[in-house]
């Protein structure tokens, strides 16, 4: 939540730094700002709303300056007015700052600068100009980098909370000094390419720097670098300095643009047939009809005495999880459950040494999550992540895990990432279900099914028209349930989610038996439900409690098995999805479910990439 990004370099500053807004608008967009410098003053600019209306505004001035600082904000503290927009300074404007995360203790830290400081938002954010302000005494300006680096240290000291920063000052005019704790800092660099002077770009996450380099580090908690056109030094916040391991980033500038596509939310369900192959390359050996994930990080001994499985994630993610759940207990006999990392992490969970707890996430960093790991690890628990974005916190703090390979997802409402992370929990599952007592034929069969799987998918995708068709006739509602049993059970979750989140459109999703124990009471003409019908062992279930919400006149739209003749007979509205094992149907039957969100939400003119109160990376609780 909100993006921070920073250049320092021989380049003009503004169009990086705009550029750089647009990758990680993703993290929030209600306001956004830059403040650049032109080696002797400091110029802001910020304005409410977008990148867009940032971007236009811009249009009117000039900034020149080959420094810079800039923020996208998703607002906690204070309304989503240009005074609350980032950069914050201090008492001067000679300071300034962005801040990714929260400062729990704002409010006594303000309360104390308030009889000689000046504020003028209402964000916890301020407080951090004001107070390293405080700490950077006019004399010792002299020392320029220095005294900056150690007013920082100073003053963050006295905080509580998460803060990722970049922070510059007009008497200091060619540096950056940045701080990780708890909220991501990447610091890519590059040679300028005629001066050889360094570049450095600093950002929330590797997205906006893909175009210019592929090697970063990534900031630990406490720790501090100061950046200038000479190099590059990093301190722990106790003023030890660190040495820094350089990482090659593997995604590349291309994945993170839309191609053509209307929105990246499209870009992505089509991107699934080729990342769900960068998902399971590699990963296991037909031959013995198993998966072979060397992140396991386990003995076979220690897999042995795993006798409990428990999925942590938030939203999305839990559905995939929900998916690994069915998988891990089928085809390993392990019993295994899904929970909210908001929930497990407040509660007193029983875990120990015995229990394999994977935690799901695309970013890596979403608060809950995290914290959830952390308690699990604390409980003595094996604790692997299964994650999308390389070097993320979530994927540093695990002991092993599995990156899901889906590259750049930058629409806020999650599509390959969700099947890249349920075909990664299925591949643990076998892995886990071979070990114990899956048979070499049923594993082999299972592998055969997982590699035809990005050509089915491709099948569900050419049918994008008549999904869109459909979607237009279903944009008018104002309710849905989502209906899906068994496997098929997250797969209604995830599609009664994609729904709501970017088209506002209530939704509600049920396994099928639980209609007639209460929903079924909102089931008419004005209230349509989408079940899935796919041929599986609850088939002729599932069609029971179609032929119930039919019986009450609710409009109908199936998601049914290819030849399925009795889904056409039961409504006008099916989308054949083709056949697969049982236990990988979800990674087929979600893809109409996101084209059909994507299409009602097109339709109903929503800012389908961008929701109302949402934001992709959710680092606060
Ligand atoms: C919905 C969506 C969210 C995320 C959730 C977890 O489309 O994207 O529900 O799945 O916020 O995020 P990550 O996976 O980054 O931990």
């Amino acid at each position: 939540m909100c993006g921070i990004i920073g250049y320092i370099g021989k380049k003009p500053a503004a169009p990086i730094l705009l550029q750089g807004l647009r990758r990680l608008e993703y993290r929030g967009y209600d306001s956004a700002g830059m403040a650049i410098s032109n080696g002797e003053t400091i110029a802001r600019i910020r304005s409410v709303g977008k990148i867009d209306s940032l971007s236009e505004k811009m249009k009117t001035v000039e900034i020149p300056g080959t420094v810079g600082i800039a923020h996208t904000r998703w607002a906690t503290h204070g309304g989503v007015t240009e005074e609350n927009a980032h950069p914050h300074t201090g008492c001067g404007g000679k300071l300034i700052l962005v801040h990714n995360g929260i400062i729990e203790n704002y409010r006594e830290l303000k309360e104390v600068l308030s009889s000689s400081h000046v504020f003028t938002s209402e964000t916890d954010s301020e407080v951090l100009a004001h107070l390293i302000e405080e700490h950077l005494k006019q004399e010792d300006l002299q020392q320029g980098v220095v005294a900056l680096r150690k007013a920082v240290e100073k003053a963050l000291a006295h905080v509580r909370g998460t803060y990722g920063i970049v922070v510059m000052h007009e008497a200091v005019p060619h540096c950056l000094v940045t701080v990780r704790m708890g909220s991501p800092i990447v610091i890519g660099f590059a040679e300028d390419e005629n001066s050889h002077e360094h570049e450095y770009y600093i950002a929330s996450d590797a997205s906006p720097m893909l175009a210019y380099t592929k090697k970063v580090i990534f900031l630990e908690d406490g720790e501090l670098s100061v950046l200038t056109r000479e190099g590059m030094e990093t301190f722990t916040l106790k003023d030890e300095q660190v040495q820094k391991h350089v990482e090659e980033i593997e995604w590349n500038d291309e994945q993170a643009e839309k191609q053509g596509f209307a929105h990246f939310m499209l870009k992505e369900i089509f991107d699934q047939p080729t990342v769900f192959e960068d998902a399971i390359r590699g990963r296991y050996d037909l031959a013995e009809g198993t998966a072979k994930l060397g992140g396991l990080n386990m003995t076979e001994e220690q897999m042995r005495q795993i006798n409990r499985v428990i999925f942590i994630a938030c939203g999305t993610a839990s559905y995939a999880g929900m998916i690994g759940k069915y998988a891990f207990e089928r085809l390993a006999g392990i019993p295994a459950e899904v929970e909210v990392a908001s929930e497990f992490r407040y509660r007193d969970p029983i875990v120990d040494e015995r229990t394999l707890v994977f935690v799901i996430s695309q970013s890596g960093e979403t608060a809950d999550t995290l914290a959830a790991l952390r308690e699990a690890k604390r409980k003595g628990a094996f604790v692997r992540g299964i994650v999308n974005v390389i070097g993320s916190t979530i994927a540093r703090e695990t002991d092993g895990g599995t990156y899901i390979h889906a590259g750049p997802e930058l629409a806020v409402a999650s599509t390959k990432a969700y099947t890249n992370m349920a075909a990664v929990t299925i591949l643990y599952a076998l892995q886990f279900g071979r070990a114990r007592r899956v048979s070499l034929a049923t594993g082999h069969r299972m592998l055969q099914a997982l590699v035809e799987i990005p050509k089915k998918m491709n099948q569900i995708l050419v049918q994008t028209e008549h999904i869109e068709r459909i979607a237009k006739k279903f944009a008018s509602y104002q309710d849905m349930f989502f209906l899906g049993r068994g496997v098929n059970f997250p797969v209604a979750l995830e599609g009664a989610l994609k729904l709501k989140e970017i088209s506002y459109i209530h939704a509600e999703a049920y396994p099928g038996g639980e209609m007639k124990h209460g929903p079924l009471a909102l089931v008419s003409p004005e209230f349509p439900t989408v079940a899935i019908m796919t041929k599986d062992q609850l088939y002729e279930k599932m069609m029971s409690n179609i032929e119930e919400v039919k019986a009450r006149k609710g409009p109908l739209l199936l998601i049914a098995t290819e030849g399925d003749e009795k889904a056409k007979e039961i409504s006008p509205d099916v989308i054949y999805v083709p056949e697969t094992m049982e236990l990988l149907q979800p990674l087929l039957n979600t893809i109409p479910l996101q084209l059909f969100a994507y299409f009602v939400a097109v339709e109903l003119g929503r800012d389908v990439d961008r929701p109302r109160n949402l934001a992709k990376s959710v680092t606060v609780e």
